[in-house]
């Protein structure tokens, strides 16, 4: 792993109505990661395109977006269009995931797969190369707040693993439940990239829990 720990929190926990200001709370995070739920693949309605839009225009911090929604084929390439950084789809949710990523990438975004707890990483590895990014959930997607699965941990080592010699070549994010408690053994796993709502926003001083969360996931990588 070359680089250091990746931060992204996540505005599901901050403040819907001040969504320009609280980007400007969390300029150190390597990401922001926006949770686009469509109260279809996950039971529970956030916000799309057209909210991720305005933030995009007022963020200093590249846009890590979490597709929760049916038929991304569809509505995926539009996240990439206006600008964010990594687009993230759900492998559940895709006909084809190949597709999809090759969408995004021409859009001039990374691409993200995502996995649900229950869904293996065995029945994904054969797309993986075309993606940027594999999001490992480490929580059932739909809700902040959550408690973090160390059950999810065994597929984060096998993707780090892969990562390691050469077979795949991308980020391994992990996403929910993730605080100053859990954050170490998601890093000695093999994550590279954190998201983190309540951790983040919750706290009274979020640039500190940003800068403590990094410092953190870092001292575990280099122990393991
Ligand atoms: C859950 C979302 C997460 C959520 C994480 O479906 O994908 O991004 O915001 O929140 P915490 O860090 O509070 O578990
Ligand atoms: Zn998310």
């Amino acid at each position: 792993m070359a680089q250091d720990p990746m931060i992204a929190p996540s505005l599901l926990s901050a403040d819907f109505a001040r969504l320009a200001d609280e980007v400007q709370r969390i300029t150190d995070a390597d990401w922001v990661h926006v949770d686009v739920m469509d109260a279809h693949f996950v039971p529970n309605l956030t916000l799309g395109l057209p909210v991720v839009q305005a933030i995009q225009a007022v963020s200093p911090v590249p846009l890590d977006c979490h597709l929760m929604i049916t038929d991304p084929e569809r509505w995926a390439p539009g996240y990439a269009e206006a600008g964010a950084r990594n687009v993230t789809v759900h492998a559940e949710a895709c006909t084809d995931p190949r597709a999809v990523a090759r969408d995004l990438r021409a859009a001039g975004a990374l691409a993200g797969l995502a996995i649900k707890p229950g869904t293996p990483l065995e029945a994904y590895l054969d797309v993986l190369p075309d993606f940027d990014t594999l999001l490992v959930m480490t929580v059932e997607p739909g809700f902040g707040g959550q408690s973090f699965m160390p059950q999810t941990m065994s597929k984060v080592r096998e993707a780090r693993r892969l990562v390691d010699t050469g077979h795949l070549q991308l980020f391994v994010e992990v996403d929910g439940g993730i605080n100053a408690d859990t954050i170490e053994q998601a890093a000695a796993a093999g994550a590279d990239v954190f998201v983190a709502g309540s951790a983040v926003y919750g706290a009274e001083d979020p640039a500190a829990a940003i800068r403590g969360l990094r410092a953190q996931a870092a001292a575990a990588r280099s122990r393991s």
